[in-house]
């Protein structure tokens, strides 16, 4: 079998994904389309793929399997349409699904109707660590999870540097909760399932950059009754090109994962698990865990002595999962999985082994709404229900 893809947007992402595309046994990369017909000739060239200025021309020129969509941010809509409207059946298009709620619900709606496979790049869910996270809170290793915070942050070389001569003009299209916040969102979607945000306060600072805000900072409230504090800034004068960092509190357990750290910190992640827990569940959650990729140490262990000084009688052994290996996992990894899901013809390829199905434009959508519920409030000065969206 060979799916034949075409890849629009030669940027940065859109390059990897024919790099990666290309070394997948089982596609061909027959087309790249840049409205920069430079940056698409200079990536289609390599590969022997045919180079276009324009969707439009690509879709009739060529019988697609396989479109990936990377332009920028709030440039989503066109390509993905078209190439639905030409019935080209699988999509993989980049993050964020849109930057509007109007956007958003097209793709959507055109996706259910022409019954596209339609996935979402949302890269982190690869991550070993990000399953872990996913994995003990699905099984409820921490309790109910009950608060949450996840803060995304930066270089600000990003807004004003890393597209070159487009960079204000690329963040000004964007903003801080379009390109960070949509990951977060993800994530705390993908662990905290089947939960879903029903309501957001945000705020947002614009003393910096002046082009696009400098940071939102948001309260999500989830039907289950978590709630989670995300923040993500684009002016952090920092040596690191990103800082991220979450931790979760459950009713009987806590995470703490430093994803990438920016300073006097080392990436790390532990989970203090439900003392419910007896240490054969432990191992074999451990098991479990490494199968789907995170390799864990299993500890019994003493907690800190002062913490110690404080626990009643009998009560001072805890159980914890603790990463030793610390590895952000390939980096088109999830593009490989959508690719094995259209040959298998699953969400779930045999590939796949994190919690859940791959992610769609049904996440998509979810996402989009709580990211414009987020800049809505932040506008608005006042608390956003989701139900006023859409
Ligand atoms: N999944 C991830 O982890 C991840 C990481 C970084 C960026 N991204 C996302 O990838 C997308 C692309 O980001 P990037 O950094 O590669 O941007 P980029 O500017 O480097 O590349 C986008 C390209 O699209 C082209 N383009 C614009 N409009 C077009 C159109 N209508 N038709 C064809 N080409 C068009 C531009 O000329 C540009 O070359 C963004 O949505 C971004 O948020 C995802």
């Amino acid at each position: 079998m060979e799916l034949r893809a075409g890849v629009v947007g030669a940027g940065l992402l859109g390059s990897a994904h024919a790099a990666n595309l290309h070394e997948h046994p089982h596609v061909r990369v027959a087309a790249v389309c840049d409205v920069r017909r430079e940056a698409a000739q200079a990536v289609a060239g390599p590969l022997g793929a045919q180079a276009y200025g324009d969707i439009h021309e690509m879709l009739r020129a060529q019988t697609l399997d396989l479109v990936v969509v990377a332009t920028p941010d709030a440039l989503h809509r066109e390509p993905s349409m078209a190439a639905m409207e030409a019935g080209v059946p699988n999509i993989i298009q980049e993050k964020p699904l849109a930057t509007t709620v109007e956007d958003a619900l097209a793709l959507y709606e055109a996706a259910e109707q022409r019954g596209t496979r339609f996935f979402v790049n949302y890269a982190n869910r690869t991550a070993p660590m990000d399953i872990a996270t996913c994995y003990v809170i699905r099984q409820g290793l921490l309790g109910e999870v009950v608060y949450g915070e996840a803060r995304l942050d930066d270089n600000i070389s990003v807004p004003t540097r890393l597209w070159g001569d487009r960079s204000r003009a690329w963040a000004a299209g964007s903003s801080t909760a379009h390109f960070l916040l949509s990951h977060v969102v993800d994530l705390l979607r993908w662990y905290l399932h089947p939960a879903e945000v029903r309501e957001v306060y945000a705020i947002k600072q614009e003393r910096v950059l002046g082009y696009t805000p400098d940071l939102y900072e948001a309260l999500l409230l989830f039907d289950s009754g978590a709630r989670m504090r995300v923040k993500a800034e684009w002016i952090k004068h920092m040596d690191e090109l990103v800082e991220f960092y979450l931790a979760f509190s459950g009713a009987e357990g806590t995470v703490i994962y430093n994803k990438l750290a920016a300073f006097g910190a080392r990436p790390s992640w532990r989970a203090n698990l439900s003392a419910r827990l007896q240490p054969e569940e432990l191992l074999a959650h451990q098991r479990a865990l490494r199968e789907a990729g995170a390799n864990l140490r299993a500890i019994v262990h003493q907690p800190a002595p002062s913490a110690v000084g404080l626990a009643t009688e009998g009560e001072s052994m805890a159980l914890a999962l603790e990463s030793h290996d610390h590895t952000l996992g390939k980096s088109m990894a999830l593009q490989d999985h959508f690719v094995d899901a259209i040959i298998e013809d699953t969400l779930r390829p045999s590939s796949w082994k994190g919690p859940g199905p791959l992610p769609t434009h049904r996440d998509g959508l979810l996402q989009s709404l709580v990211v414009a519920a987020i800049v809505a409030s932040a506008d608005a000065g006042r608390p956003v229900a989701l139900s006023e969206l859409a």
